[in-house]
């Protein structure tokens, strides 16, 4: 779906560039080329986890994780003079490399990322190899929020109100707005009302724009899908993609939130330092501090308030798990003494993401110039600041206002990227037989997202050693529904290159090397399609749900583990429902929202 560069080491200079075009030059030929011989990381074996701990003191906050949730988290909670806080991370800095938003899928193949792939799949990902796709998650300050696709989408409102359905009062649409327009900084003219200006976090359209843009309004506009603000009064609709970045670089949630934080003296943070057990007292259920590991050393530190978990939808399970809280059949074959029993890991909730629709056109997309993208950066604009050119809602079957399906429109880039085949984990079919007969110069190509999936997948642990990964089992498409949902999605992208301003350039479907044995376009053969070519939108959420019972929920509607005292989960494993889009904002609102609530419960405003 995503706009990608071919960045070529051999570049012409037409004119001498500045110093600092100079600077990105290098900079972005080394990182791209480091990407594409680089290992990904089978193991957390860096950190020195066997060592008996030393004494790190105490605080009255520990926050394990400075991922979009922890960053936030951090930010808000020093802003308590009184309160010390210590924020612990596994991962290091971000650096100039990982702001340049269309960089994005390079750095999967860095230490920015875990490094984790799924277990072998039965039901999707069939054309990867090994049948595994790629599960990446962000490994330093930021998190997944620096190096994701900085896509900015809210969901819907009645995603929301479902929260309070199941049992989490507080988590209305009404009650949780605010709190996404307190982090909001807007440059976009959207709808009144819905938009914070004066937030932390930037949000801005990408430009220039491609000339198929137009044609993509118009085509949906035959199709009754106007253009709108899909974080405005309705989502339903397409629009240019809102992006969170500031001038054109990314804003994740350590450059938006956590920079000025740092500079308080009450919050102290820790890179390359690997939470490895929440310490709980077994008599009085109460989390009492944590372990964590660096690569030197192993340290324990006590917390004289809260332990908050941020580590995330697949480490949060797992470092639950590694401390005793989570399923107890599961932890007692492992040999994990069992201090609560709690459903954590299950109900892993994904966005399957269908990258087989790709058309051929007579329209013919300049590629640029190198010096010239680079010299664009720099002013903010251009090819490398954005990610996906548009984005649109798409209503099912449903008569509420809840979208079934995201889609997001790429225009031809002009060049291909060699890193698309590995970030995809395509199978050498895939790769020879499909991605390597495209034409980057005038293919677009639609990529579909399932919003609601109804299966569900799991986290669950390979050993009770930390240093292990854990197993990410997504179990896409295990509910036949699923696909159903996901083939009404692609019948309104064949009609939407049916209509006139689609024809007028000629769009032809390029024809998938897979699925043969079927009845080209039908029923079977899309079925087929979507289990060999789906991966997902990287949004994993779910695993430690918040709601009532301690049989189908870990935490409750102020994110406090059940049953244990003094120990809350902050980040994208709580929701307990999907959302009608990509999951930062959210998780950002999740994190805002759970500032407040800490504050009110200690006495402060
Ligand atoms: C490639 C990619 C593209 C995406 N694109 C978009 C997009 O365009 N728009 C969007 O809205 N969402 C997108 N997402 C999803 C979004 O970024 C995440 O949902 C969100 O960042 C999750 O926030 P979090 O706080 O739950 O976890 P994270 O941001 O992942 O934070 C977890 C943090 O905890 C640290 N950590 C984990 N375990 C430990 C441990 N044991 N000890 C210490 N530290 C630990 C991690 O290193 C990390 O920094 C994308 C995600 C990815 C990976
Ligand atoms: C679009 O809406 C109009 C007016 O409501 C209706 O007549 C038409 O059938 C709709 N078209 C499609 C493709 O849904
Ligand atoms: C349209 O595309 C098809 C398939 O690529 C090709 O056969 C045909 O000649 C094209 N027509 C025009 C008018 O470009
Ligand atoms: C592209 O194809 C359409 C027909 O589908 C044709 O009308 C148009 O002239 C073609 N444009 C170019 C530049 O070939």
């Amino acid at each position: 779906m995503f706009l990608l560069l071919y960045i070529t080491l051999f570049f012409v200079r037409v004119v001498t560039p500045s110093l600092t075009t100079d600077y990105y030059q290098t900079l972005i030929s080394e990182r791209t080329t480091q990407a594409q011989v680089y290992e990904l990381p089978e193991t957390n074996s860096e950190f020195a986890t066997s060592d008996e701990p030393t004494d790190f003191g105490s605080y009255d906050f520990i926050i394990a994780g400075a991922g979009s949730a922890g960053s936030v988290l951090a930010s808000r909670l020093s802003e308590i003079d009184d309160w010390r806080i210590l924020l612990l991370e596994a991962g290091g800095e971000e650096d100039d490399f990982n702001a340049i938003p269309g960089m994005f899928p390079y750095l999967q193949f860095s230490e920015m990322n875990w490094g984790y792939y799924t277990t072998p799949q039965a039901n999707c990902c069939l054309g990867m190899r090994d049948y595994k796709c790629m599960a990446p998650r962000g490994k330093s300050i930021g998190g997944s929020s620096a190096i994701n696709a900085v896509l900015y989408v809210r969901g819907n409102a009645e995603d929301y109100d479902k929260w309070v359905q199941l049992g989490n009062p507080g988590w209305s649409y009404e009650e949780v707005l605010p709190y996404f327009m307190k982090s909001e900084n807007s440059q976009i003219r959207g709808n009144g009302g819905y938009h914070g200006k004066g937030g932390f976090w930037g949000v801005e359209h990408a430009t220039p724009y491609s000339d198929l843009f137009d044609v993509f309004v118009e085509a949906n506009d035959a199709l009754n899908q106007s253009n709108i603000d899909y974080n405005g009064a309705g989502q339903i609709g397409v629009s240019k993609t809102q992006l969170s970045i500031k001038h054109g670089k990314r804003q994740s949630a350590g450059t938006a939130f956590l920079d000025n934080a740092r500079k308080r003296s009450n919050l102290e943070v820790v890179t390359g330092a690997l939470v490895t057990r929440v310490n709980i007292n077994e008599e009085t259920k109460r989390a009492e501090g944590v372990e964590f590991a660096t690569k030197e050393q192993k340290f324990r530190v006590s917390a004289t308030k809260e332990v908050l978990v941020a580590a995330g939808a697949i480490n949060t399970p797992q470092l639950l798990m590694l401390s005793g809280v989570g399923p107890a059949k599961h932890l007692q074959e492992l040999g994990i003494n069992v201090i609560a029993e709690l459903p954590v890991g299950q109900n892993l909730m994904e966005h399957p993401q269908f990258l087989g629709l790709t058309f051929h056109t007579n329209y013919s997309a300049q590629g640029s110039n190198f010096d010239d993208t680079i010299e664009q950066y720099l002013q903010g604009s251009g090819p490398l600041t954005s990610t996906a050119e548009a984005l649109g809602f798409l209503h099912g079957d449903s008569i509420d206002g809840t979208p079934t399906i995201m889609y997001a429109f790429s225009p031809p880039s002009g060049s291909s990227s060699p890193i698309v085949a590995r970030m995809y984990n395509y199978n050498d079919n895939l790769i020879e037989n499909y991605l390597n007969t495209l034409n980057p110069s005038s293919d677009v190509s639609f990529s579909l997202i399932l919003l609601h999936q109804k299966s569900r997948g799991s986290v669950t642990l390979k050993s009770s050693n930390p240093i292990d990964f854990p197993n990410v089992d997504l179990n896409m498409f295990e509910e036949e529904e699923d696909v159903d949902d996901f083939v009404k999605g692609i019948d309104f992208v064949l009609d939407l290159v049916q209509t006139d301003p689609f024809q007028r350039i000629n769009a032809t479907f390029v024809d998938i090397p897979v699925c043969g044995e079927f009845e080209k376009f039908s029923r079977e053969f899309w079925g087929c399609a979507v289990r060999h070519m789906s991966m997902t939108l990287y949004h994993p959420c779910g695993t430690t749900a918040m709601g009532l019972s301690e049989e189908n929920s870990v935490v409750d509607s102020s994110l406090k583990v059940h049953g244990i005292a003094s120990l809350r989960v902050v980040d994208a494993g709580i929701f307990p429902s999907t959302i009608s889009g990509p999951t930062n904002a959210a998780v950002i609102m999740v994190a805002e929202k759970i500032a407040d609530v800490i504050k009110n419960e200690y006495g402060f405003k």
